[in-house]
């Protein structure tokens, strides 16, 4: 019996070594990582936040490229050689930043609460910024990393278990190449011929990165000055989708040496801030700050250059009908403060969200993105129900929608066929029917409506109740 028992677990043993768990082995060629699915849970999240944090929040001047403006560029920029003079004595060097930042009101959960109460399903937090310091302590990264100087706290751990313990999915922003790293700079000079700066510190502290936060998101930057062969990108991205301990769940995105982004990887980023203008064949994600000039934090920041929260879910619903997530960027304090007007934004989305999250979270893109119908509308789309979103409050009761194939409007004989110009109910009798339904979200009383010929349909809105984030979401069921 025993024997027999043992023999099983044997044969069962040498079956679960035979068959790899995922079936595959991915090889350090574009070529077979690109062909990776995406794990699921990043299409159906939709919605992440981005978070801005390192020394360059201390200066909080111009932008978090501030060092680089300062003192990599040539010229400089003129602002940012004025704003030290005038305000640091004479001889004041960037990592003088470094001792105050102090991060001494950072208070994860109360962040993780914030990120929470916006909807958002994942953060993203700079672990490494083009500056080179870590928000961690890398043992690479010697005395220039936030647990020996600074805050003296490790903020990539501490905020890794406040967003964790509120169920959402941890990701980490890591800069490959550091300005003013000389390691670096000398492989530049050589034209990239040499990976000193790659092998010694670069992959030493991803790997150590990975293995210490189990991060579900690599959001990768900085490639742009070499190929992905002087990154050792492919040989990387193996490593973390064979063997890491996150290489079922990891999500990377497309910046991982000189031309391919938009190209290779995971999702695509393309571009900062792309918006592309039809649907895009590959998932993609837009990246936003709620700060138009910055993602780090500006002292001089005016409200007129924020997004307001109207203009924030606008873009969200463009993108997602677009079929892409949204990371939408708040650069925090250097004293770890969210800035209570970013707090404002991303609470308001949150409360648009509770109402008409429905529409976004694993939610598809509809055969048609985007129409003007009485005013415009954005669509998105889920199992049977097709989501018409519009942002400008029309100034008549009948919404007309022109795409929508109700299954009246071709096949019942004996309605009239509505003037879409019509823009009064008077002679017009919208009539229900058991096939299609449509609703305003967050209203429970089902919406009268008439088929249109050969589409389309008109519909006839409640009194639309005041929304601060001014969108407002008809749901279509039994529609085509
Ligand atoms: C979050 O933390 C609380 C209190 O420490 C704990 O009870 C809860 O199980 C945690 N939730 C998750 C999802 O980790
Ligand atoms: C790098 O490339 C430039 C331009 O192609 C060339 O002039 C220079 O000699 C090269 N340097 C090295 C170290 O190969
Ligand atoms: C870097 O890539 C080369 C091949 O391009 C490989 O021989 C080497 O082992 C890689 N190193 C690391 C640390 O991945
Ligand atoms: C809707 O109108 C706007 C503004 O006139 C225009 O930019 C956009 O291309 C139009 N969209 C469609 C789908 O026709």
């Amino acid at each position: 019996m025993f024997a027999q028992a043992n023999w099983v677990c044997l044969l069962l043993a040498a079956l679960l070594i035979a068959i790899p768990a995922s079936g595959t082995r991915y090889q350090a060629n574009w070529e077979s990582l690109d062909a990776r699915p995406l794990p699921t849970w990043y299409d159906e999240a939709k919605f992440g936040i981005f978070v801005h944090w390192g020394v360059f929040s201390v200066p909080g001047f111009e932008s978090e490229w501030f060092w680089w403006h300062w003192q990599g560029q040539n010229p400089p920029d003129p602002k940012c050689v004025k704003y030290m003079l005038d305000n640091y004595p004479p001889g004041f060097s960037y990592p003088d930043f470094a001792p105050q930042f102090h991060a001494q009101f950072f208070d994860p959960d109360d962040w993780a609460d914030i990120f929470e109460a916006s909807g958002a399903k994942y953060v993203v937090l700079t672990a490494k910024h083009h500056e080179g310091f870590t928000t961690w302590p890398s043992s690479y990264s010697w005395n220039w990393n936030s647990v020996d100087t600074g805050p003296h706290r490790d903020l990539v751990g501490d905020l890794a278990e406040a967003v964790r313990n509120r169920s959402l999915h941890y990701g980490l922003y890591n800069s490959l190449y550091e300005w003013f790293n000389p390691l670096y700079l000398a492989d530049k000079k050589n034209n990239f011929t040499t990976q000193d700066f790659v092998l010694k510190k670069l992959l030493p502290e991803l790997y150590d990165m990975v293995l210490s936060y189990k991060p579900e998101l690599i959001w990768s930057d900085g490639d742009w000055e070499a190929p992905d062969t002087y990154w050792n990108s492919t040989e990387f991205l193996a490593w973390l989708y064979n063997d890491s301990p996150v290489k079922d769940v990891i999500v990377t995105n497309d910046r991982w040496g000189a031309g391919c982004y938009c190209k290779h990887g995971g999702y695509y980023n393309c571009a900062d801030k792309y918006t592309p203008g039809e649907l895009p064949k590959h998932k993609w994600e837009k990246c936003q700050s709620v700060d138009t000039q910055s993602w780090g934090y500006r002292r001089t920041m005016r409200l007129s250059e924020l997004m307001d929260l109207p203009s924030i879910v606008q873009d969200l619903v463009q993108t997602v009908a677009m079929g892409g997530n949204y990371l939408l960027n708040v650069g925090p304090t250097p004293d770890g403060m969210i800035p209570p007007v970013f707090e404002e934004r991303l609470r308001g989305i949150g409360a648009w969200l509770e109402v008409n999250g429905e529409a976004i979270y694993s939610s598809k893109p509809w055969r048609l993105q985007t129409e003007n119908a009485t005013v415009p509308v954005w669509y998105t789309s889920k199992y049977s129900s097709v989501f018409a979103v519009f942002m400008t409050k029309p100034t008549v009761y009948t919404f007309h929608l022109s795409e929508p194939i109700t299954a009246e409007s071709t096949t019942v004989s004996g309605v009239e066929p509505i003037a879409a110009e019509s823009t009064t109910v008077s002679g017009v009798e919208p009539i229900t029917a058991e096939s299609t339904t449509v609703t305003l979200l967050g209203n429970l009383e089902p919406l009268r409506w008439a088929p249109l010929h050969p589409r389309g349909l008109i519909i006839l809105l409640p009194e639309l109740p005041p929304t601060p984030a001014q969108a407002w979401i008809l749901k279509l069921d039994g529609v085509k």
